[in-house]
């Protein structure tokens, strides 16, 4: 299938994994997936075990990700974790703003947008979420929130710095509940995703942009979500924890 733009199929292990069982993982991923060139394939382990997971994948052909990050670049901020101390672990990309967090952290779009400079000033390449809940779908207000949350959590980024970015559109109704948006639906949110950056930035940065799909993808969806012309990867949570499962979501969309 040939893509305007290189698709990048992101796993998000969220809380998930201890040392041994993500070293499993990352073994039978490694294994499974020596030969796959067409897609930039992201693993996204819980802090505590980037350092091992590091070591594991430096003569791969994946890629680390984080799942947070400050919007500081250090001092006194307990528990927190700065974007320079992923860079040690070689970490390339880091999940912003994922609707768990905006939920149970409260983070706003002003907050993403700081995480989102602070790891560009270190060229750490964010991948910001976002994306309606079942309300706001119901209630016929997809777009409005969309436009809210794009203009809010992209505030301040440059042309380059966007071209950059990783977009993840995760409606929250979809996610981890086993209902996937329909192929229409998604296409639909990705192309007014990419009018609103073009709006924002230009058309040439919105060609760029890289737009990932996120909620309950499964190798049985892949193919016919990753065939839409404006969905370029997935953010996949529930089946990124199995070997199996995630190699195939990544097989079947090639
Ligand atoms: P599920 O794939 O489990 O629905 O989770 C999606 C997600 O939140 C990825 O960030």
């Amino acid at each position: 299938m040939e893509k305007e733009r290189k698709l990048i199929i992101a796993g998000n292990w969220k809380m998930n994994k201890n040392v041994a069982e993500a070293l499993d993982l990352i073994q039978g991923l490694k294994r499974e997936l020596v030969q796959v060139k067409e897609v930039d394939m992201v693993v996204c382990p819980p802090f505590t075990a980037l350092s091992e997971v590091s070591k594991q994948i430096l003569d791969s052909n994946l890629r680390l990700g984080a799942q947070n990050m400050s919007e500081h670049s250090g001092g006194a901020y307990t528990g927190e974790v700065a974007a320079m101390m992923l860079k040690e672990f070689s970490v390339r990309y880091v999940i912003l703003g994922h609707s768990e967090r905006r939920q149970y952290q409260k983070e706003s779009d002003e907050l993403i947008s700081k995480k989102a400079l602070a790891a560009h000033a270190v060229e750490l390449k964010p991948i910001i979420c976002v994306g309606e809940t079942l309300a706001e779908l119901e209630g016929g207000k997809t777009e409005q929130v969309l436009a809210t949350q794009i203009r809010g959590s992209l505030a301040g980024l440059t042309k380059e710095q966007m071209g950059e970015t990783v977009i993840a559109y995760e409606p929250v109704w979809a996610i981890g509940t086993g209902k996937t948006a329909s192929t229409e639906q998604a296409q639909g949110a990705h192309a007014y995703i990419r009018s609103l950056i073009a709006k924002q930035f230009d058309d040439t940065v919105a060609r760029r942009v890289r737009i990932q799909y996120g909620g309950s993808v499964k190798p049985a969806n892949a193919r016919e979500l990753m065939s839409q012309p404006d969905v370029d990867g997935a953010l996949v949570g529930g089946a990124a924890l199995e070997v199996r499962s995630f190699a195939d979501i990544i097989k079947n969309s090639i």
